[in-house]
């Protein structure tokens, strides 16, 4: 087994949920500064076959990028059930200096999952087991340590189908298994099945004692991580929509204030801007083709979605998000924030 990184990490582990649109580079920055070293962060998920070829990489790549100096350790999450281009996506990925190389096998989103690749991954185990033995040659490095592949899965698809699928996961051979405690039928609609973590548990036990089991789903705090893993016996935690807003969420010793958090949502925004607005200076008139050109682009509706998670639970909240939501760029929000802050000062 290649265990990699994670063979280095103290348990339990704390990890950053990948999260499409949400744990962009900018977003993981604030966590790599903001949360203890040790985080484990996650790319958002990003096809293995747009990755296999030139032009598909370009619209895609944006996805990948990550600062390489402050995030780590960090793996890259992708999906796909083509074992050819899942191999060549992941050996992509080591080359670009990720710790580690996660596959889904949980998104359930249907155009998706219908094509056979994540959740869909759950109906055909044997293609399952292909795209990991495909990921673990491509993440063998020349003359140095292979990269660990780990995978990401919910429960079962229509049913909970512990034996028939967890178990199936567990004899191959993985570093890593993060779970998701519902069903793919179930997506978010009911609440995660942490009463079958300590069976989980005593499965890994019993065939693959050296598997490590991060568990995922509706975690609201670190107390609540901790409980679940003296409960379960989990190896780790990955945490998703309850960060949202909130890159201290790791770091059990400090509570931002709302100054702290209005802080860092400009910090965010300038951040979010300048990865992903701003056109890198070296750009020519044939770069809008390449992955630091045009696709370099992301939308500032997608920071706005972050707006509401930063002002949140305290007076003037509300009047704020609203003028937050008219602004079009980071020295906007800037301005805006300044600006609730002052009469907040006046009015005290
Ligand atoms: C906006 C959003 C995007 C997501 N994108 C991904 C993804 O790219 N890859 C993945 O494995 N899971 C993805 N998920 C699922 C989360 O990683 C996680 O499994 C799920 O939200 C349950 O954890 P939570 O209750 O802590 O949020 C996404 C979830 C949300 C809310």
């Amino acid at each position: 087994m290649i265990a990699g990184f994670w063979e280095q990490l103290d348990t339990p582990i704390f990890a950053l949920a990948p999260m499409e649109d949400v744990t962009d580079v900018a977003f993981r920055t604030l966590f790599a500064k903001y949360s203890p070293p040790e985080t484990v962060l996650w790319t958002e998920f990003t096809s293995a076959d747009a990755l296999a070829h030139d032009f598909g990489r370009t619209r895609v790549d944006h996805r990948l990028r990550f600062d390489r100096e402050k995030e780590s350790p960090i793996v890259a999450q992708i999906f796909g059930s083509n074992p050819e281009n899942i191999e060549i996506a992941t050996r992509l990925c080591v080359e670009r200096g990720f710790d580690g190389v996660d596959l889904n096998m949980g998104c359930p989103v249907k155009k998706i999952e219908s094509a056979g690749s994540c959740s869909g991954l759950i109906r055909t185990p044997d293609i399952a087991k292909e795209t990991i033995e495909a990921a673990k040659r491509g993440a063998k490095r020349l003359g140095g340590l292979d990269a660990p592949v780990s995978v990401k899965t919910r429960i079962g698809y229509n049913e909970i189908d512990l034996p028939g699928w967890i178990g199936f996961l567990l004899k191959l051979d993985l570093p890593v298994l993060t779970v998701h405690l519902r069903t793919k039928k179930e997506m978010s609609d009911v609440p995660a099945h942490w009463e079958l973590m300590s069976e989980i548990v005593q499965m890994r036990d019993a065939l693959a004692p050296k598997t490590l089991i991060i568990g995922n789903g509706d975690i609201q705090s670190m107390e609540e991580a901790r409980v679940k893993m003296s409960e379960t016996g989990c190896d780790g935690i990955m945490v998703g929509r309850g960060a949202f807003g909130n890159p201290w969420f790791f770091d059990e010793c400090y509570t931002p204030t709302m100054q702290d958090k209005l802080r860092v949502l400009v910090e965010h925004t300038h951040l979010f801007e300048k990865e992903f607005l701003t056109q890198p200076e070296s750009r020519n008139n044939h770069s809008k083709d390449t992955a630091e050109g045009w696709h370099r682009m992301k939308n500032f509706a997608i920071m706005k979605k972050h707006f509401k998670a930063y002002a949140n639970g305290f007076d003037g909240a509300a009047g704020l998000r609203a003028n937050l939501m008219k602004a079009d760029n980071a020295l906007q929000v800037e301005e805006v924030v300044a600006h609730f802050l002052r009469s907040l000062k006046e009015n005290s």
